[in-house]
């Protein structure tokens, strides 16, 4: 117990380091981060020792104004009284959270913003949320593995619509397979092994 404690103290500093490193976050300057892609995630931008500032940290994703964005959270877990989760969207009354709702949320009109708020001044605070967003082609796009959406004609035509090659991969001809590095991992038995013990 004493050598746990004393170890501890040795490495607090250098453990504290990446925590720091990681505040202040971009999206909790002003103005607020745009999210180029229309698809990510999204979690708690505070460390341990940013218990004492009040925090306003907000996402803006480029959204199309008909298209829906889905947000789906994998956590959420905010303390009500001095955290919040606000989503804003432009066709709709802002939505205020702290804990998870039911369903996924779709946001309608284009450019949406998600603010977290912190009162600081060591108010209490939650596990925190990890959310996921994408955005919803309507039903006559295909929609690539990016999430962007293309005319359903401009599938299979020979041309990279996506920009990642979806649009054209499992095609007949196959002119464009995908890139290795969207195709599915394979599993190698080697590494699902344990890591080799160092000594
Ligand atoms: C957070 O930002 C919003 C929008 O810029 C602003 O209206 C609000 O007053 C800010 N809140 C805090 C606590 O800074
Ligand atoms: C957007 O979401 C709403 C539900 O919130 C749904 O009724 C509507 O069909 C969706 N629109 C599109 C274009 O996906
Ligand atoms: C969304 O935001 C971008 C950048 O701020 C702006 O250029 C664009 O016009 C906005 N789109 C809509 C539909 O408001």
């Amino acid at each position: 117990m004493l050598r746990a404690t004393l170890l501890f103290l040795l490495l607090g500093g250098a453990l504290a380091h990446p925590d720091r490193i990681n505040f202040p976050n971009p999206a909790c300057e002003d103005p607020p981060a745009v999210l180029l892609e229309v698809q990510g995630t999204l979690q708690r931008p505070l460390s341990r020792d940013s218990h004492n500032s009040p925090a306003n940290c907000t996402w803006l994703i480029l959204g199309s104004k008909e298209r829906n964005i889905t947000v789906r959270f994998q956590k959420l877990h905010l303390a009500c009284d001095s955290e919040r989760l606000i989503l804003h969207s432009p066709l709709q009354p802002q939505i205020s959270l702290c804990k998870a709702p039911a369903n996924p949320l779709q946001l309608p009109g284009g450019n949406i913003t998600i603010t977290y708020r912190y009162a600081g001044a060591r108010a209490p605070m939650g596990q925190g949320f990890l959310l996921s967003y994408s955005q919803d082609c309507l039903q006559e796009e295909f929609q690539c593995l990016n999430h962007r959406c293309v005319p359903l004609a401009q599938h299979c035509d020979g041309v990279d619509a996506c920009g990642d090659g979806s649009d054209e991969a499992g095609c007949s001809s196959d002119p464009f397979p995908l890139p290795v590095h969207l195709q599915p991992p394979l599993l190698s038995p080697r590494h699902q092994g344990h890591c080799p013990q160092h000594p």
